[in-house]
């Protein structure tokens, strides 16, 4: 099928890329000249794993194109997809600027008659019907508008696309969904289904998704912060209460809180349509409060270690991303308790293996920015574990200690070490309620 993408970020770039993979002709569009120009020479402006190879193979076998020309890439195409970005307004509601802007381009070039437009964008409910009449306005052949929200992980994401839970077809017309059932025959083979729905249901299983998950995060950390009052171990009571098959082992692991491009916008976003309906969406409000709370409380323990003295101390940081496995930077907690050390005079070295670029955009020359994971280490007085990358789970705790000041401390925030382990070898040790940190 001739598919043409419009937006070429985390989500277009993987959307599009797997569905040439898949045998398609696909062009991906993007107003960003820079990133067009990087990706034409084999440059991938995004750390996904996997998708470098996927991307110079479907060029080179000229089923996978960049541009910014919107028009030739629309006109030819028979399924038009969206997966432009949804940030968060001042007031919490989803920026609709860039999939209207969008859905008007499309109109305009639209020239296939039955063509169909696809959003994959996150958007609140209501949003189709909208692009709906944008495209209306401009275009001069009959068109159908389908919601097909992402549900591919950062980190996972071409896994994620290529071996999907399900599908989400929200569409009115049956042209559309046999359109949408031929695009994704190849990913559904395995028995993962495509539920059909109307488009606001589509819209709404999106949110309830993203808000599901971040209310499980939210709800481990409380239970961890509990945990670590009261002297039990939460590491203890995720196994437990995870065997439970009505509970799973998914998204149990407390943290520095949740971050990233999605939970906190749609989590945002789903509250203020609530508002505008007159519901007040009480755990959803709560999920986002807690998790506000979370990403101070990592600070607060080096803080309250240091006796609010901070002035001078260096400190070492592993993990900038929101989460291992990516390079973005959006809404991640190590901004927030960065941030908070800075302004409390501490000197910050950091190592993330694949942020430094995303990272130096957020913090500039604040912080400094090490090629390894033990560059960081020299004369710190305190290591601070926010991401949980693979590099970071058995590090050589001898070279640690060795390069660090004297009583060195370990923060723990992802809860990767064991804290017998580490006062063994002379550590202080704090984590995330796996029982009572030192005082
Ligand atoms: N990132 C994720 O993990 C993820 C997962 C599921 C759903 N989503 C949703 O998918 C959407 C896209 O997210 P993302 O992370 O890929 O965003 P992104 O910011 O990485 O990419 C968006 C791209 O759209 C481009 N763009 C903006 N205006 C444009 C225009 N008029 N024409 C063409 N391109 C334009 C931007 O230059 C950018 O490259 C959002 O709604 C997001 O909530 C994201």
């Amino acid at each position: 099928m001739k598919i043409a993408v419009m937006g070429t970020g985390y989500v277009g770039l993987v959307a599009g890329t797997c569905f040439a993979e898949l045998g398609n002709d696909v062009v991906c569009i993007d107003v960003d000249v820079a990133k067009v120009e990087a990706l034409r020479n084999g440059i991938i402006p995004i750390y996904e794993p996997g998708l470098e190879d996927l991307v110079k193979r479907n060029v080179r076998e000229e089923r996978l194109s960049f541009t910014t020309d919107a028009g030739p890439a629309i006109e030819r195409a028979q399924a038009v997809f969206i997966a432009v970005g949804t940030p968060s307004s001042h007031d919490g509601s989803a920026d609709l600027r860039y999939v209207c802007a969008v859905a008007e381009v499309i109109g305009k070039h639209l020239r296939a008659a039955d063509t169909v437009v696809i959003c994959k964008s996150t958007v609140p409910i209501g949003t189709n019907f909208k692009v709906k009449e944008i495209v209306a306005r401009f275009a001069t052949v009959p068109f159908h508008v389908v919601s097909n929200p992402e549900f591919l992980k950062e980190g996972a994401a071409v896994d994620d696309f290529m071996k999907p839970d399900r599908i989400v077809v929200g569409a009115e017309a049956d042209v559309a969904r046999r359109t949408m059932d031929e695009l994704y025959a190849p990913l559904v083979r395995t028995g993962a289904p495509i539920i059909h729905m109307d488009i606001p249901s589509a819209e709404m299983t999106k949110y309830a998704a993203n808000a599901m998950l971040a209310t499980r995060i939210s709800f481990m950390n409380e239970i961890a912060n509990l945990c670590e009052r009261v002297g039990a171990d939460v590491h203890n009571v995720r196994r437990g209460i995870g065997t439970d098959k009505r509970i799973g082992t998914a998204f149990l692991f407390p943290g520095v809180g949740y971050g990233g491009s999605c939970f906190p916008k749609d989590v945002r976003a789903l509250q203020k349509t609530g508002r505008e309906h007159g519901i007040d969406l009480q755990v959803v409000d709560a999920v986002e409060r807690v998790n506000d709370e979370q990403k101070k409380v990592m600070f607060e323990q080096v803080s309250t270690c240091f006796g609010g003295q901070l002035a001078g101390v260096n400190i070492a940081v592993w993990g900038l991303a929101f989460k291992a496995q990516t390079d973005d930077m959006r809404e991640a907690p190590s901004i927030v308790i960065i941030e908070a050390l800075l302004a409390a005079g501490a000197v910050v070295s950091a190592f993330d293996p694949q942020s430094a670029h995303t990272a130096h955009a957020v913090f500039g020359d604040r912080i400094r920015y090490a090629r390894t994971p033990y560059d960081v280490l020299t004369g710190a007085r305190a290591l601070l574990i926010i991401t949980d990358w693979h590099e970071f789970r058995t590090p050589d705790w001898q070279r640690v200690k060795g390069a660090m000041g004297s009583s060195p401390v370990v923060f723990d925030g992802r809860n990767l070490y064991e804290r017998e382990k580490l006062t063994g070898l002379g550590f202080g040790y704090y984590a995330i309620g796996r029982g009572k940190n030192p005082a």
